[in-house]
């Protein structure tokens, strides 16, 4: 594997080279001129647009520029209403988690066919505790049953109702549907790997942790994805990673977890299916016979991106029947050296049957040890180990999915990039794909370490960075170009494709999270997670972000930001 991993990585580096003369070239002739040429004949960077819209692929906003405040600082025009931060209520008893991450926002009237883009429930996913901060955890002392019981409740994810006011401004909603889903929620495993011996025969588990980045369904779920989560069973250490859960177990995490925001007594479904790994995100696209196709990045430097094909097909008249289309499917690694995607199966591939420990013993007794290891699995049959995928999101004219590579220190890849991977045919369940690079990380270009994406209707791609907070607004620092961790806009079609408009730079130390839309484009959800993190004590804190009075304990928060123009009256996002 560590061949492979080289020839891949100098092909990145000779693609970095060739791409900015590409970039020069497409300022005249278009962006579509990098697609492959196989590509163009087959006409997939053509994509079938109603006439008379034109493509609308310059930022709605003049860019700001890289700046250290202790804010979450947006263009003229813009603003952002503070909708909850940790501790606030979310439901009598059950206040808003830590590290606020993805967002999904539903229409209020969706179940009645509506796209409210005014009044919604917010899904919020809660990465993890930063036990300082979060309650003044002193590094190293035995965690006490209570803060443990603390951490669980941080975590997971909330549902919660938002509005639009006349004036406007957005706030919280109390609602009867609101409620915190934690690290103490019971939940359900599915699929081939529930009840199976990897994970002691258990079909319930509790909780969900590690909630990171995620995506939504075409029949209406949020899917939220589990990623570091095997440090929550080890012993606290100083300076460790340990968080020293009792009552832990691995493999009962690390899955995409399934919830249906509108219905308060839904049981969160882990979808063994898709594997077991730091999942990051999914983002979903339908194979023309209606199976569902979904794309996922396993956040690990030097790990694989993946792509799971439902066994059944989404019926937009089912919605129940919509509730299995995960429970089952096959599961394929991207090989990026020769383009095509590797089927991770136990019974038709002897490589996986007759793979062994150091010890002799098997390394997976059957499909279940499969999906509990998928990365060993992957990387066993040439499954390209990338530098940290994590969001993947699908360009909604072309179908291409565009991977955010975040970086990898081990490889001396400090800035990260954006690849583009066009399907055969540009079928999403196609097993043969192209790839180029779509943005290169650096000073050259304005931006470090790209991880959540968003797509507007128009293809602009919106991305928000992730530089390690201890070097994000460090002007000693290589990242020291970018300011503190940002948000960015990219045209991926016309003169400007590729190239970074700076749209938000967030609180000291943090990183912006999970953005999505309203229906209309008028709103952009943002989370604003861990500001502060590299304080010292609660005597020495780095940023009092959303307080700024000088004293007050950073707390990570979802905004609604305005100002957004909107779309075209007849677009419309979908989000998946
Ligand atoms: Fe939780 Fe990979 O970011
Ligand atoms: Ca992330
Ligand atoms: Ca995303
Ligand atoms: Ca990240």
């Amino acid at each position: 594997m560590d061949s492979n991993h080289e020839a891949v990585w100098h092909r990145l580096l000779s693609a970095r080279v060739t791409r900015r003369g590409a970039l020069r070239g497409a300022a005249a002739a278009g962006v579509a001129t990098l697609l492959p040429l196989e590509l163009r004949r087959a006409g997939a960077s053509e994509p079938a647009r109603p006439a008379g819209t034109a493509i609308q692929n310059r930022a709605p906003f003049r860019p700001i520029r890289p700046t250290t405040r202790d804010e979450l600082v947006l263009p003229a025009g813009y603003r952002y209403d503070l909708l909850r931060a940790y501790g606030d209520d979310v439901a009598p008893g059950q206040p808003f988690g830590y590290n606020a991450d993805f967002t999904a926002f539903f229409p209020i009237d969706v179940p009645d066919g509506g796209r409210s883009s005014q009044d919604g429930l917010l899904w919020v996913n809660h990465e993890y505790v930063n036990s300082m901060l979060a309650y003044g955890y002193r590094e190293g002392r035995p965690k006490t049953p209570g803060d443990i019981a603390a951490e669980r409740m941080a975590v997971g994810g909330t549902v919660m109702r938002v509005q639009r006011g006349q004036d406007g401004r957005w706030r919280y909603a109390a609602d009867s549907r609101n409620r915190r889903i934690t690290g103490s929620t019971p939940c359900r495993l599915t699929g081939p790997v529930a009840g199976s011996p990897g994970v002691g025969g258990a079909i319930q588990v509790i909780g969900t942790v590690g909630n990171c980045s995620g995506g939504v369904t075409p029949w209406g779920t949020v899917l939220s994805c589990e990623e570091n989560v095997d440090e929550y069973g080890d012993p606290v250490t100083p300076g460790g990673f340990g968080l020293g859960w009792s009552e832990y177990t691995r493999e009962h995490h690390g899955w995409v977890v399934e919830v249906d925001p509108f219905d308060p007594s839904f049981t969160p479904l882990k979808r063994t299916a898709m594997g077991r790994l730091r999942h990051e995100n999914v983002a979903i696209r339908l194979a023309p016979n209606g199976l569902v196709v979904a794309y996922m990045g396993d956040d690990k430097r030097d790990s694989c991106v993946y792509k799971f094909i439902s066994e059944r097909a989404y019926d937009p008249g089912a919605p129940a029947a919509n509730l299995q289309v995960l429970e089952t499917g096959k599961l394929y690694a991207a090989d990026f050296g020769t383009g095509r995607w590797v089927l991770l199966d136990y019974a038709s591939e002897p490589r996986l049957r007759d793979a062994t420990r150091p010890d002799g013993s098997r390394l997976f007794g059957g499909q279940a040890d499969v999906l509990l290891d998928p990365r060993a699995a992957a990387l066993l049959l040439g499954g390209t180990p990338v530098d940290r995928p994590e969001d993947i999101e699908i360009h909604p004219l072309t179908g291409h999915a565009y991977i955010a590579l975040t970086n990898n220190n081990l490889h001396g890849n400090f800035h990260g990039q954006i690849v583009r991977l066009m399907e055969e045919a540009n079928a999403a369940d196609a097993l043969a794909f192209q790839w180029d690079f779509f943005a290169v990380g650096g000073p050259q270009s304005g931006f470090s370490s790209p991880d959540n994406l968003l797509f507007d209707p128009y293809g602009n791609l919106w991305m928000v960075t992730d530089v390690t907070s201890s070097a994000a607004g460090d002007p000693q620092s290589i990242y020291g170009f970018q300011g503190n961790n940002s948000m960015f806009f990219f045209a991926t079609e016309g003169s400007d494709a590729g190239k970074a408009v700076h749209f938000a730079s967030g609180p000291v130390d943090c990183e912006l999270t999970g953005p999505c839309w309203t229906p209309d484009g008028k709103t952009l959800f943002l989370s604003v997670q861990h500001p502060g993190e590299e304080s010292e004590s609660l005597t020495e804190l780095s940023s009092h972000w959303p307080q700024q009075d000088g004293l007050s304990i950073p707390r990570p928060a979802v905004v609604a930001i305005t100002g957004l123009p909107g779309w075209a009256p007849g677009r419309t996002f979908h989000g998946w």
